[in-house]
């Protein structure tokens, strides 16, 4: 009898024994994980960027931890997150393939593309036609000022009462990005952008989300019927949506005159006919909706951050709008190339961008061959997770690094002194189809409405509609301690009309 017992407690200890995760030689230090669960409990379902910073302060800038049994690296502050997606930028420019977001964009588009030539060709293909298509320059601004009016007329429509400004931005930052990738605009109340919003905007949920999470942690969870399914049915709908544009452009489009990015992308598959070519119809599909969805998502969440910061910073939207008369002078619209006179505007939008903080684990990398970073050995296919959060706010690095002041990236000239690596982190390997081009949407949209609207809190409503509206979002909690009070708004130079802006999404 005791023998038995001893051999089976030796079986259980040599299955523990299996089952616990390891860390390969010299990989970076992390907690000890749990078998099977690896390091689930080190980590809040709901928020975890809060354990992430608890973490560094104990494993230092570089530390690893288990999602179940896979391994991965967190990085953390500018020169560990720097050395690894600039200096390093090919070892770290893989994506993982064994995660949530895998499985619902079925491993497509460019976003998600794990590194090689089918990301390569999409993503030069979607930086070159955007290019063509005008970002960076300023028919793109006219794209941002013809929208921009439906924005407005839909402000105007509520004076006097609250609106939620999330929906709208997100329309609008959608409608932007449409015209490009589409050739037209959607009214607010069309069927396509009322489905897609919610879609994009449930998914983003969901992929943030503790069943996520859960899924990513426990493969055996995936076939059952559990939340996340949600953002599978969406993926299928907004597919089906991609699909009918692409079928529509078929149609019409005259071989040779793109009038967009699909047209543009079914030229080339016409030329590439016969050739073995990693571009399809599919992959159309998924790279249209992936372009619409990053350039939505963190534009729309860019924006909404930016007006309640200048809500609840009346002096520095104050000071935005003095250069604004001082350098525009009535001069309407804005355009592209004012923002080198306007060096208040650009710092406050690189500012905003900053505490912003849109996507705070940036999208997950792996690396592509076995390397090195601060010393540690990191094999390949390692899911790294760069905590750009980290790096955003860190200490040392920042004038003023836990307030909103765009000051910090001003010198004693009041010249833009830098932009501190927020471009560098923005890109995988050398350089993306998304760098820059949210700062370049953000900087008519702000100007703009800067010009027109002066906002403000609702009063009286401040404490619960940000607690409402922004549980979880990083500025809230820094705001119902730093607002300072106000009363109800104006629009500039419209007097007496109020527009007043609640902010929950
Ligand atoms: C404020 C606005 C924006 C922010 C904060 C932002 C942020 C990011 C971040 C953090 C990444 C991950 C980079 C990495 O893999 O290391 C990314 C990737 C990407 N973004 Fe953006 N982005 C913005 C606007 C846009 C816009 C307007 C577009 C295009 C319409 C866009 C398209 C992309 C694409 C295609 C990728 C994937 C690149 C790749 O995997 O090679 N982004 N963005």
């Amino acid at each position: 009898m005791f023998v038995s017992i001893i051999l089976l407690w030796l079986c259980v200890w040599f299955i523990v024994l299996q089952l616990k995760s390891r860390r390969p030689k010299n990989f970076p230090p992390g907690p000890p994980a749990l078998p099977v669960l690896g390091n689930l409990l080190n980590l809040s379902l709901e928020n975890p960027l809060k354990d992430f910073e608890r973490l560094r302060k104990k494993y230092g800038d570089v530390y690893s931890l288990f999602l179940g049994p896979k391994p991965m690296v967190i990085l953390n502050g500018q020169s560990a997150i720097k050395e690894a997606l600039v200096t390093k930028g090919i070892d770290f420019a893989g994506r993982p393939d064994d995660l949530f977001v895998n499985d619902v964009t079925q491993r497509r588009g460019v976003i998600l593309a794990d590194f090689g030539p089918s990301w390569r060709d999409h993503r030069r293909f979607a930086l070159t036609t955007m290019r063509n298509f005008g970002l960076g320059k300023n028919s793109m601004a006219d794209r941002i000022h013809g929208e921009l009016q439906y924005t407005v007329d839909a402000l105007e429509k509520n004076i006097g009462k609250s609106v939620s400004p999330g929906i709208l931005f997100y329309n609008m930052a959608s409608n932007i990005i449409c015209q490009v990738l589409f050739g037209t605009r959607f009214e607010y109340e069309d069927e396509f952008i009322k489905v897609i919003v919610r879609c994009f905007r449930e998914n983003a949920k969901i992929t943030n989300g503790p069943w996520a999470m859960l899924y990513d942690s426990f493969p055996l969870i995936r076939n059952l019927p559990l939340p996340f399914v949600k953002a599978f049915e969406n993926v299928k709908v907004t597919m089906a949506f991609g699909r009918a544009l692409v079928s529509e452009h078929k149609n019409t489009k005259v071989p040779g005159d793109p009038r967009d990015l699909v047209d543009c992308y079914l030229d080339e598959l016409d030329k590439r006919a016969g050739e073995d070519s990693i571009l399809s119809e599919e992959e159309l599909v998924s790279v249209s909706l992936d372009l619409h969805f990053a350039g939505t998502d963190t534009t729309s969440n860019t924006l909404l951050t930016g007006f309640l910061y200048l809500m609840a910073f009346p002096h520095i939207q104050e000071r935005c709008q003095q250069e604004i008369d001082e350098v525009l002078g009535g001069k309407h619209p804005v355009t592209f190339e004012d923002r080198h006179n306007m060096p208040y505007m650009q710092a406050m939008i690189h500012e905003v961008q900053r505490i912003a903080n849109t996507v705070p684990l940036s999208v997950f990398h792996s690396t592509t061959k076995d390397t090195e970073l601060m010393g540690y050995s990191i094999p390949r296919g390692t899911l790294i997770i760069p905590n750009l959060g980290s790096a955003l706010k860190e200490e040392g690095q920042w004038k003023f690094p836990d307030e909103f002041n765009p000051e910090n990236f001003l010198n004693d000239k009041g010249r833009v002194c830098q932009t501190r690596g927020l471009p560098a982190f923005l890109c995988r390997s050398s350089d993306v189809s998304g760098r820059g081009s949210g700062s370049y949407g953000a900087f008519p949209h702000l100007g703009d409405s800067a010009e027109e609207v002066q906002v403000c809190l609702a009063s009286g409503r401040r404490r619960a509609r940000l607690d409402s509206g922004l549980r979880g979002h990083p500025v809230s909690q820094t705001l119902l301690h730093e607002c300072p009070a106000q009363g109800d708004t104006v629009r500039r130079s419209y007097n007496p009309v109020s527009i007043i802006l609640a902010t929950s999404h």
